[in-house]
């Protein structure tokens, strides 16, 4: 056989194997993708997929100290740090009266969204299409993190490496948010946000709602938990 015909049939065989590889990469990548926005979902759906504001209290809550749309909020009832009652909204303003989501953690994401369109739950499809129920999901059965092993759930401070924290925020965050975290005007100064650790923990693994920033849960966790330890150490 002559050297250019093998060597056309070596590049036909990795071409054939590194399709295989990209696809089996872009799955992940889809999967991936589809949790973060749950996570998003999750903070404050209207925010995210520009649905209509919720009007009134939600039928379930429980609670008495929140009323009208944040109570429609998944993590009103559910909490920040996914343990509802049993976690940091077991008491004070935020008390729901409402287990967590810790038991869906690798649940079927099909009955995780029958849970969302109950009549506990009442989200129709304007307020989340099937979509965002999917991701919703998917954010739920594969994308919960047990916060306790990166926040002192008691103290709300981050366990992180806030000099580490510090690199990867002058580096990756600073555009947006300024070295001190008030750069962005009429938001809250990030010091000042910063004492609910288990919250600063959710917006770094899956953003922002409606904002350009970058969700970090595809990387080390630890690297999370570091930038929360040093959003904790800027000026309010
Ligand atoms: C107003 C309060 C409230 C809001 C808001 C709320 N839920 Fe729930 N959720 C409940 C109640 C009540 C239950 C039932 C708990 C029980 O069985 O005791 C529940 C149960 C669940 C469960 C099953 C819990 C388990 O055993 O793991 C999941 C999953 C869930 N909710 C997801 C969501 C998602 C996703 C959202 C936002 C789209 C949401 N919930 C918003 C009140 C709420
Ligand atoms: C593309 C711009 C952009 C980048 C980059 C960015 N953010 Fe943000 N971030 C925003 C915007 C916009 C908000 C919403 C501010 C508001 O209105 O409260 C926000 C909000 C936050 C919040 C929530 C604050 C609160 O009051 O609840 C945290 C925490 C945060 N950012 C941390 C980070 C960290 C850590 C990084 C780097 C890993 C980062 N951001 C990178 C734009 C950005």
């Amino acid at each position: 056989m002559r050297f250019g015909m093998w060597m056309r049939m070596l590049t036909a065989g990795a071409v054939v194997a590194g399709f295989a590889v990209a696809s089996a990469a872009s799955a992940v990548a889809d999967d991936e993708a589809s949790i973060v926005r749950g996570g998003r979902l999750y903070d404050k759906w209207w925010a995210e997929n520009k649905a209509e504001k919720p009007v009134g209290t939600h039928p379930s809550y429980q609670g008495k100290d929140q009323k009208d749309d944040v109570t429609w909020r998944c993590k009103e009832c559910h909490g920040w740090d996914l343990k509802g009652k049993d976690g940091a909204y077991g008491s004070g303003k935020h008390f729901s009266g409402v287990k967590g989501v810790t038991e869906s953690a690798g649940k079927d994401s099909a009955a995780i969204a029958a849970i969302i369109r109950d009549k506990t739950h009442g989200y129709t499809a304007a307020m989340l299409s099937d979509a965002n129920v999917a991701d919703l999901a998917n954010f739920i059965s594969k994308g919960q993190v047990d916060m306790s092993d990166y926040i002192n759930p008691a103290s709300m401070k981050s366990k992180g490496d806030a000099a580490k924290g510090k690199v990867y925020f002058e580096t990756i965050c600073v555009g947006c948010h300024g070295t001190d975290g008030k750069k962005i005007a009429d938001a809250e100064a990030l010091g000042a946000a910063a004492g609910n650790g288990v919250e600063m923990l959710h917006k770094v693994l899956y953003g922002q709602p409606k904002a350009a920033m970058p969700a970090l849960f595809a990387l080390d966790h630890n690297i999370a938990a570091d930038l929360v330890a040093h959003l904790q150490t800027l000026p309010k």
